[in-house]
């Protein structure tokens, strides 16, 4: 496996494997954990080349969130997309993805999709989000690239700019990786203290108990979240949702594919932690 740091030397690595193979990209921010190794291997079984990338991306951090704090584990990253099959780990500097970010042309996705669940509590995400997956997919030239449910409105709006702006590129959605305890796999699980370790239980409590209400007949949005709400009393809610999984719309009564996501905070002495999760009905 190549570690490549510049975009340079990407370029070339890609331009010389396009010829002959297929390549999948698995775009992360490192602090590799079981949730990314699923997509690095589906890659890996997919297609003749995998490129992981790296890179903890400024523009889709707001001005008070975590970007300082994120786990920047890149050693052990290596070692694991290593064993995982991975052929390239691009990871390159702020300085080398961005010569100029305060005035770097945006990628920005509808007003419609970004002004709901997390694009609402964190305006201007979504633009540094698919404006690092739209550089990303230039310069990895990928066949397919991999994505995970976990993140349901960026996978959303992941397919939806692939379609928008005409990209060659297979998005796959993979499902989301639980501990054994149902607690989603996450970068940001390490750094909660024992006791919201524990609350954070109630995030998957709360969407498995409603997916089995649902399975028995109840179809009000109402009465589910409101039961979801119930598990969740106590905790800082910022959202929780049921929409129609085809167009991330909202719906009262739940007749065809839908979608139940939330988000909580968890404030700590050393910086307030917010997890998301979600699952299909
Ligand atoms: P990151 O949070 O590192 O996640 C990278 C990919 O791993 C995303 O597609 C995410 O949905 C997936 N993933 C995370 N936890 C998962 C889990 N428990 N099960 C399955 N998949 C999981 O998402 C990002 O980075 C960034 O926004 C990025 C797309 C890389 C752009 O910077």
């Amino acid at each position: 496996m190549k570690i490549i740091k510049t975009t340079k030397e990407l370029i070339e690595a890609v331009n010389e494997v396009k010829k002959t193979k297929t390549i999948g990209l698995v775009p992360t921010m490192g602090a590799l954990h079981g949730g990314h190794l699923s997509l690095i291997k589906k890659s890996v079984n997919d297609n003749d080349f995998t490129i992981v990338s790296d890179f903890v991306n400024p523009t889709q951090f707001g001005p008070n969130e975590d970007y300082e704090r994120y786990p920047r584990t890149l050693e052990e990253d290596a070692k694991l997309c290593k064993d995982a099959g991975c052929d390239i780990l691009f990871a390159p500097s702020p300085d080398e993805m961005y010569s100029n970010m305060k005035d770097t042309t945006l990628v920005c996705p509808s007003y419609n999709d970004v002004s709901k669940l997390c694009g609402k509590s964190r305006p201007g995400h979504f633009d540094g989000v698919a404006t690092i997956v739209s550089k990303l997919f230039n310069l990895a030239k990928p066949n397919r690239a991999y994505f995970g449910q976990k993140d349901a409105q960026q996978l959303f709006i992941i397919k939806k700019m692939v379609r928008d702006l005409n990209f060659d590129i297979e998005i796959i959605g993979c499902p989301i990786v639980r501990e054994s305890d149902g607690l989603a796999l996450s970068s940001r699980n390490r750094y909660l203290n024992e006791e919201n370790r524990k609350r954070a239980l109630k995030l998957s409590k709360a969407l498995f108990t409603i997916k089995d209400l649902y399975k028995n007949g109840v179809n009000s949005a109402e009465t589910l979240i409101d039961t979801a709400l119930t598990i969740l009393d106590g905790e800082d809610i910022d959202y929780f949702e049921i929409l129609d999984l085809s167009n991330f719309e909202k719906i009262d009564i739940i007749n065809k594919d839908c979608i139940a996501l939330c988000a909580v905070r968890f404030p700590q002495k050393d910086g307030t932690i917010r997890l998301i999760d979600n699952m299909v009905l």
